[in-house]
């Protein structure tokens, strides 16, 4: 099968989040079932071309409006890259969501909108400019939620799978927006078209009209069909429930490797862990951390809300106040930064706030930390923790959505690897690592958890052959509807 990925993130060139991992990991484990993947960009970012591109270029061309050019890029003989520039896109220094002042971009929604559209109008006109045609589309969260509709309202004949990593970003376009778009008039409606409350959702016509769903985790994808957690988009989560399936997150093998990961001073494995130690050492030298006899702990992630900073934040001074040393890498909106900085400049050499994207850190961390802390409110599936736990790095998380999936208590399983608390307040995140830290200084109990999580499988095998599955049923799905009437269509656009 040829796929075609579409996707806002891809790592490591263009990364914000998990997105960017599974983009580029998910990709290439489809190309060991023997499927061709082409994975589409819009390039954003800064205002050159990414190295990659500067590779050998098989082909290049236009989509339908020639503002929008392509260049695809190699990367093995099954996997290539097409970069997409465009207007709002490669002419913008940033992140693809926000300037480099952390600002989101004013137009953000409406010109991934448009990239959806013109993208669409190319597959419906062909051509030899056109990319290759695909015989699926499979657009990943809210920036490519309106493929699906625009494949329909086209009706260009081509599958299309929509995966939903986070629902709490909607998407969601002003009335302005949606008629310079020139959506038919039928969507700006709650029951059956794309609304939430007075705006339009793209994420949500990613719902409605995809022909499979997916989203990244079991748990998430019942967890989004209660009102708790699926809030204005439970509804329709439930109505097709029968088309989602939640699939666990895989995680790159090549990148994260404590055997023979390039970024760390040392290497380790189950059978040999004194590696780590070396890492742990180092971690504490470059942060100029004093050493302590408890645990050395990390977070690493986007400095939001639904990542629990701010339990973290009101949690520091009483693990400081243990032995604790702690370390928080990530970014975040200009006034959740400086907050942070507030709850962390007390503790010198014991307490170290990285305001800043760096992989070699992160992973300096995965290795040199002793616990992993994740008290996430909500989780999709989420990534650090499956690396922490291949690093030999126990996670403490929020008993929620991928992090249920992912983690068993070792206080309840003996099997467990890591530490869950149930309810996201204070006092649950600083019961739950007293009790890892009794673990912790149990030396036997605590090498035998480690070893235990640097043995678990999470690697891609098993879900790449769920989306294969997926796959399967969207391309039925679609060929279904083709056969039948027009009526299951999605209205026809009004330009
Ligand atoms: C989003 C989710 C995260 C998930 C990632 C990749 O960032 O918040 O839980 O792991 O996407 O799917």
């Amino acid at each position: 099968m040829n796929i075609a990925f579409i996707t806002s993130e891809l790592a490591p060139w263009i990364k914000v989040g998990g997105l960017a991992d599974v983009s580029a990991s998910l990709g290439e484990a489809l190309t060991t079932l023997g499927h061709e993947v082409q994975i589409l960009v819009p390039y954003t970012g800064t205002t050159g071309l990414p190295e990659t591109v500067l590779l050998p270029r098989e082909r290049s061309g236009f989509l339908v409006e020639p503002a929008w050019t392509w260049q695809e890029t190699p990367v093995t003989d099954h996997l290539r890259i097409l970069w997409i520039s465009g207007p709002g896109f490669s002419d913008r220094v940033g992140t693809p969501y926000s300037d480099a002042s952390g600002r989101p971009w004013p137009d953000l929604v409406e010109r991934y909108a448009q990239f959806c559209k013109v993208l669409i109008m190319t597959y419906a006109r062909g051509g030899a400019d056109a990319p290759t045609r695909p015989d699926l589309l499979h657009g990943h969260d809210w920036p490519m939620g309106l493929i699906p509709f625009w494949s329909q309202a086209l009706d260009i004949g081509i599958p299309t799978l929509f995966t939903i990593h986070n629902l709490g970003y909607p998407g969601l376009l002003d009335r302005a927006s949606f008629d310079r778009l020139g959506l038919p008039a039928q969507l700006w409606n709650e029951d059956q078209g794309i609304l939430i409350g007075q705006s339009a959702s793209s994420l949500k016509a990613g719902l409605r009209f995809a022909d499979q769903l997916t989203t990244v985790s079991p748990s998430y994808a019942r967890e989004i069909g209660t009102p708790e957690q699926g809030g204005e988009l439970a509804d329709l989560v439930r109505k097709r429930q029968g088309d989602l399936s939640g699939i666990l997150n895989g995680i790159d093998p090549d990148t994260w490797d404590p055997r023979s990961d390039r970024l760390l001073p040392a290497h380790y494995s189950a059978d040999s862990t004194e590696g780590k130690r070396q890492c742990r050492r180092s971690l504490l030298d470059v942060l100029r951390l004093e050493d302590t006899t408890h645990p050395v702990a990390g977070f690493i992630g986007r400095f939001v809300n639904e990542k629990g900073v701010d339990l973290l934040a009101a949690a520091i001074p009483e693990l400081v106040n243990r032995g604790w040393r702690l370390v928080l890498l990530g970014r975040g909106a200009p006034a959740m930064e400086q907050g942070l900085k507030e709850s962390c400049s007390p503790y010198r050499g014991k307490v170290v706030l990285l305001t800043e994207q760096s992989e070699p850190m992160a992973h300096l961390i995965m290795a040199g930390a002793d616990l992993f802390l994740m008290p996430s409110r909500y989780e999709p599936c989420g990534l650090t923790q499956m690396y922490s736990q291949h690093y030999g790095t126990p996670p403490v998380v929020h008993a929620v959505g991928g992090l249920v999936d992912t983690v068993r208590d070792a206080d309840r399983d003996t099997g467990g690897t890591g530490f869950l608390f149930k309810t996201p307040t204070v006092q649950a995140l600083l019961d739950c690592c007293q009790r890892a830290e009794q673990a912790f200084q149990d030396p036997g109990r605590w090498s035998s958890i480690c070893k235990r999580a640097m043995k678990l499988d999470f690697s891609w095998s098993s879900p790449v052959r769920e989306y294969e599955q997926a796959y399967g049923r969207a391309t039925d799905r679609r060929r279904k509807r083709t056969s039948c009437s027009t009526h299951n269509r999605a209205p026809k656009s009004s330009s």
